[in-house]
């Protein structure tokens, strides 16, 4: 389809993979702008503070979510720590909980109780393969690990291997991939192995990451040729590839105030997530990367609906479908509190972007 000029489109409600919902004040701004963006179905990072290492925590935390937006499905996971148990892992499993986060130790947000040594936790690998957890990495080394010339994320492949090799029944996401050696490593695994891309990848490089607060993130956008890989993944119809949106709020004056380079990681894009989606792939036509014959109804759907819900065991559809349309409608600087206290800035602010309006199962 040629996306430009494409006045009109529906596709199925999108399924986002991986979203950071927070907590208190910020969590009330944010839980409503997933149903603006698209999503009925999301699977939420358990990196609060402090970080959902029991089931209990987790299922309470899915029970505030509910309340905000009852008409989203909350996928919940748990954050990996010493604390998480082959026994916490049946007890997930029987709560309903879906996944397990890994963040090596210092890798990112709220990640100082995440792991330090990925063989202290095979027990607990052996009983997510047993239950059927899913393993979600945060797959990046800590920068004294990475070689010179070497991404953080290119450094860390050789460790999804080992894990794939050492379980491989079980289900495991390589979250937020950015780079075109990721895409292919995922590739050679086979189809329990599949990986998020966000709709930011798909147009933010290392040029903007370096010196935008607003495009700063981990993993940190790459090379123009990663994020050409990422486009094309997404557009391959290959279901191992799915959305994950990784929207990641921080206060607005966090973001602004802080020294340059040294803004909190995390790209907001959740308000408008499906239609980021969509114009990054429109970008992408663009600048000759994919094609239009590339961009068909069928491998959209798969990629923000069905190839997600696919891997995380639901049906293939909601029933619920989106309509997008264009009429000039601009992304908005800004969300807020309604006292003002909480604001979080939207990637690409001012972008013109489709409207959205849900069209809702009988
Ligand atoms: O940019 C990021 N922000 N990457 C992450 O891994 C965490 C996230 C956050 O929680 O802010
Ligand atoms: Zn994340």
């Amino acid at each position: 389809m040629q996306l430009k000029t494409l006045q009109k489109l529906e596709l199925p409600a999108a399924a986002d993979m991986h979203v950071h919902l927070r907590q208190g004040e910020m969590m009330d701004v944010v839980v409503p702008t997933l149903e603006q963006g698209g999503v009925d179905t999301a699977f939420v990072m358990p990196n609060l503070v402090p970080p959902l290492t029991t089931v209990d925590q987790v299922i309470e935390y899915q029970g505030k979510l509910r309340a905000i937006a009852p008409n989203v499905h909350f996928l919940m996971s748990l954050y990996l720590h010493p604390s998480v148990t082959p026994e916490t892992i049946e007890k997930a499993a029987q709560a309903g909980v879906v996944g397990v986060k890994l963040y090596p130790q210092g890798a990112t947000t709220n990640s100082e109780h995440g792991v330090a040594n990925i063989e202290a936790f095979y027990d607990t690998f052996a009983a997510m393969e047993k239950h059927d957890l899913v393993l979600n990495l945060h797959g990046e080394v800590l920068e004294a690990l990475a070689p010179e010339g070497t991404t953080l994320e290119e450094a860390f492949l050789p460790t999804l291997k080992q894990l794939h090799e050492r379980f491989p029944n079980l289900r495991i996401v390589l979250e937020h991939c950015t780079t075109a050696a990721a895409v292919e490593a995922v590739k050679a695994c086979g189809s329990n192995v599949g990986a998020t891309i966000t709709a930011h990848h798909l147009y933010l490089t290392e040029a903007d990451a370096c010196c935008d607060p607003f495009a700063f993130c981990k993993p940190i956008p790459k090379k123009p040729t990663d994020r050409d890989a990422l486009l094309k993944a997404a557009v391959s119809g290959n279901p191992k590839f799915f959305f994950g949106s990784d929207s990641a709020p921080h206060p607005i004056t966090s973001k602004t105030s802080s020294a340059q380079g040294k803004a909190p990681a995390g790209v907001f894009t959740q308000p408008y997530v499906t239609q980021l989606v969509l114009l990054g792939l429109e970008e992408g036509v663009e600048r000759g990367i994919i094609s239009e014959e590339d961009l068909t109804q069928e491998k959209l759907e798969g990629f923000l609906s069905k190839f997600g819900r696919r891997f995380y065991k639901l049906p293939e559809t909601s029933g619920n479908s989106l309509l997008l349309e264009r009429k000039g409608e601009k992304i908005a600087p800004s969300v807020k509190s309604e006292s003002g206290s909480v604001e979080v800035g939207v990637s690409r602010a001012g972008a013109e972007v489709f409207s959205l309006t849900w069209v809702r199962k009988a």
